[in-house]
């Protein structure tokens, strides 16, 4: 028994300390050595004035999200004035380096302008407005391969969320929201995106429902979106391995979507950062692991929520210092990356 428990210890000690290597090489890119994409959320303003930044994005990664241009707020500022000028520039950013772009995203409670919020009108004009910027949008950004067409749709306990969308449509809006989508570029890939899909089973069960009584009825449904903004002790190996089961059940194409994996959770003072570094590098391995197990044809991308740590919304969005990325803020690989790296059989 004491051995045992010994073997235990020291099991859990060489998995925290285990050293991972911060000087691999970074070449080939990462997407050089599979078949599914590698993705990362950008900004049109790093790319073109950043070099160290835009140089990382060519060089590791084949496809990019917008992290905010392609948002309601940025796209219809004004009811029925919508402004392309920069998603279209990131277009042909995209297009010129060889990059397929992933849309995010058409239907969401935030990031929408102060007019839609506060738009007034019945059940049918709801509904107008949520076609009319999903048709113009999609239609108009023709390129954008893949989109997230609903997110955040769920609550944690599996309950819908009561958005603007649900209160003023009525769950319909889910369904509606693809059909419109699909009516305007029928060769899109449509996903559904959501958080904490891995660490509230219910949630997930909540979803993956919903989503399967829409393909049964010819909805044009392709895949989920994990948005894996997980920390260095959660979910955890077991029930990310449980959600992806349930995930691949569904026959969907599967995202793991939003990558970054926090060191520091509840915030405060950060002590023993390279012990924390090492246990990201290992969750990452952990996560590419997983995702390799999915059938090739349900493999749709891997794709991280920014470039370095200096590019990160965690920070200022929660308030607290980290380092959620696979780059550091000088945009030097991290053992995070090099341990991705391998893993994807680099
Ligand atoms: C975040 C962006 O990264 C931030 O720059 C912005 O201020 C707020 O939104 N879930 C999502 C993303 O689907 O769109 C969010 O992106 C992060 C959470």
């Amino acid at each position: 028994m004491r051995g045992v428990f010994l073997l235990f210890v020291l099991g859990t000690l060489y998995g925290c300390n285990k050293p991972y290597d911060s000087d691999c090489s970074t070449n080939p890119g990462l997407f050089d050595a599979v078949n599914f994409n590698i993705g990362v959320a950008v900004s049109l303003t790093e790319l073109e004035n950043n070099t160290g930044y835009a140089t990382i994005v060519k060089q590791q990664f084949n496809q990019i999200t917008p992290e905010n241009a392609f948002k309601p707020e940025r796209l219809q500022p004004q009811e029925g004035t919508f402004s392309f000028e920069e998603a279209k520039q990131l277009l042909a950013w995209a297009a010129n380096e060889g990059k397929e772009v992933h849309g995010h995203c058409l239907v969401w409670h935030n990031q929408l302008p102060a007019w839609m919020q506060n738009f007034e009108g019945d059940r049918q004009a709801w509904i107008a407005l949520m076609k009319n910027h999903i048709s113009t949008v999609v239609a108009e950004l023709g390129s954008v391969k893949s989109w997230d067409v609903v997110n955040e749709a769920f609550e944690d306990d599996g309950s819908f969320r009561e958005s603007i969308w649900y209160r003023h449509i009525g769950p319909e809006y889910i369904e509606m929201a693809f059909e419109f989508a699909h009516e305007a570029n029928s060769d899109a890939l449509l996903f559904y995106n959501d958080y904490n899909l891995a660490s509230k089973p219910k949630k997930l069960d909540a979803v993956l429902a919903h989503l399967r009584q829409l393909v049964n009825k010819g909805v044009a449904v392709h895949g989920i979106g994990l948005q894996l903004h997980i920390n260095i002790k959660s979910p955890g190996k077991g029930a990310l391995e449980k959600a992806v089961e349930g995930c691949i059940g569904s026959g969907l194409r599967i995202h793991f979507s939003e990558i970054d994996i926090s060191v520091n959770p509840s915030g405060g003072a950060l002590g023993h950062l390279e012990n924390k570094l090492n246990k990201q590098a290992q969750t990452v391995e952990q996560l590419t692991q997983i995702y390799l197990s999915i059938p090739p044809a349900q493999q749709f991308a891997m794709s991280f929520w920014g470039v370095s740590d200096a590019n990160s919304w965690i920070p200022a969005y929660y308030g607290r210092e980290d380092y959620p990325l696979l780059f550091d803020q000088n945009y030097r690989a991290k053992p995070a990356y090099c341990a991705l790296r391998s893993a994807l059989g680099q």
